[in-house]
């Protein structure tokens, strides 16, 4: 349904500034939690849209705020700290942008904008997710500077410095893990461009385990891992190096769609990091991998593909806040990827959109599974709902739903029921805006069912963010890895 012009969003206050921080509260409850339910949520947010009499251009770029959710005891308590990152002191200090972001530039001199995104300068605005890389617990952006963080406090400790022979400045938000080390890769930009793909030991020791040489290098949000592959997928939204140094617009805006490259699919040895397959498939564009699974004459390849990269200028602040529609969901696919090489095949998983996809990460990553979980859009607005994708089922039907009117959630990330065998014995945890209150919650479904459990009250608006990850048992995953 279309807006008046003059109408923001339903959902625009979660695109609104929350300058004010939370110390420890405990949350009224609405339900009753499983008492099995214990550790923390941890999530990062874009909370700061503006600095001074500037804005921010896009939801990923917006100072990021981090929020934690403890559970403890059938109870739950808030905080919510700002990542005292270098980009959010120097413009908090200054009061405007001082650090280039992934659509947004400070003004300065042209030779000011050769260094903004590329060099050491470039933004440590640690926005779209929390991970662990060797022993630290961090905040993560898509460049080489993840900030640390402790997750108690949420007090910032500084930088996680890669070695200095890890080449690229530009990374991704979603490393990888099994149980022996993280894996990630950097693209250094240059006359000679390159994948630098990399794996970081839980002691902190760090390897190349391969340098893919790139003209074009791809926008890549994220990749894929299998038991024994890593997965780059380069999308045909590329960019020639020299403009990210010469051009003068921000980071993204160099970025060409060109669907006659079609989409590169490589496949490298975990171990070795030895190429042991290639692939061209046709083009599509996606910002997250669900799931890689090897199986005896194929490597899988799941992920949220959309027809070309259009999605990015759709989540611009102005667009988000406007009166227009925005569809911010994919498809969920599956590349099947031939041994030994030939034709890939794309086919569609389910009828039901869906986007920041969670899968049993710490027991299915890498292997054969059955469920997918992510935020739908059942709605014209905005994603609107928690889905549930079962692969076993008839892509038809095959998706349950959670929607509630004037109801706006993020991604749910799932927590085993401890000692469970069901891949989807657990809750989900997501944090939902209510509009109409201008408050959010803290949502717990049935993993299962999508049945409401629990909903636990916050003192405020918490800014719609994209990932966050659960610090509770060792099986509970990435921050434990
Ligand atoms: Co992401």
């Amino acid at each position: 349904m279309r807006r008046s012009p003059d109408d923001e969003a339903p959902y625009a206050a979660g695109f609104r500034s929350t300058p004010r921080e939370v110390a420890d509260v405990a949350l009224p409850v609405r339900g009753t939690l499983p008492d099995w339910l214990s550790g923390v949520l941890l999530r990062v947010a874009p909370a700061l849209f503006e600095v001074g009499e500037q804005r921010y251009a896009h939801w990923f770029d917006g100072l990021a705020r981090l929020h934690r959710f403890a559970f403890a005891d059938g109870r739950v308590t808030y905080r919510s700290r700002f990542l005292r990152s270098r980009a959010y002191e120097e413009a908090t200090r200054a009061g405007r942008i001082v650090h280039a972001e992934f659509a947004t530039d400070p003004c300065r001199s042209l030779f000011g904008r050769v260094q903004a995104i590329l060099e050491p300068t470039t933004t440590d605005n640690a926005v779209v997710s929390v991970n662990r890389i060797g022993g630290d617990v961090v905040a993560l952006t898509e460049t080489r500077l993840p900030v640390r963080f402790d997750p108690d406090t949420l007090e910032t400790l500084g930088i996680h410095d890669f070695s200095t022979f890890v080449e690229g400045s530009v990374s991704t938000a979603h490393p990888h893990h099994d149980g022996a080390s993280a894996y990630t890769y950097l693209i250094s930009f240059g006359r000679r461009s390159a994948y630098h793909v990399h794996a970081v030991d839980h002691a902190g020791v760090e390897r190349e385990l391969a340098r893919i040489p790139v003209e074009r290098p791809s926008y890549m949000h994220s990749f894929g891992m299998s038991a024994r592959r890593l997965i780059l997928a380069e999308f045909p939204f590329v960019v020639n190096p020299l403009r990210l140094y010469l051009s003068g617009v921000p980071f993204i805006r160099n970025y060409r769609w060109d669907p006659t490259r079609g989409t590169t699919l490589t496949a490298l040895d975990k171990e070795t990091g030895a190429q042991v397959g290639r692939w061209s498939a046709p083009p599509l564009f996606a910002f997250h991998h669900v799931n890689a699974v090897e199986r005896e004459d194929a490597l899988e390849v799941d992920l949220v593909a959309y027809d070309d990269a259009s999605v990015i200028d759709a989540l611009y602040l102005a667009r988000l806040r406007g009166s227009e529609p925005v569809r911010a969901v994919g498809r969920l696919v599956r590349l099947t990827l031939p041994a030994g090489g030939g034709d890939v095949t794309v086919r569609s998983l389910s009828d039901t959109p869906i986007e920041l996809p969670r899968i049993d990460y710490p027991r299915h990553q890498g292997r054969p599974y059955r469920w997918v979980w992510g935020n739908g859009q059942a709605g014209a607005d905005f994603l609107d709902s928690i889905v549930k994708i079962d692969l076993a089922g008839d892509p038809a039907t095959n998706a349950r739903v959670w929607r509630e009117d004037g109801a706006w959630p993020g991604e749910p990330v799932l927590v085993r029921r401890p000692g469970s065998e069901a891949e989807d014995d657990g809750v989900l945890l997501s944090v939902v805006l209510d509009a109409r209150a201008e408050r959010s919650y803290l949502l717990v479904l049935d993993a299962a069912t999508l049945e409401e459990i629990a909903r636990a009250e916050a003192p405020e608006i918490v800014t719609f963010g994209f990932h966050g990850n659960f610090l509770g048992t060792p099986e509970d995953g990435p921050l434990h890895a």
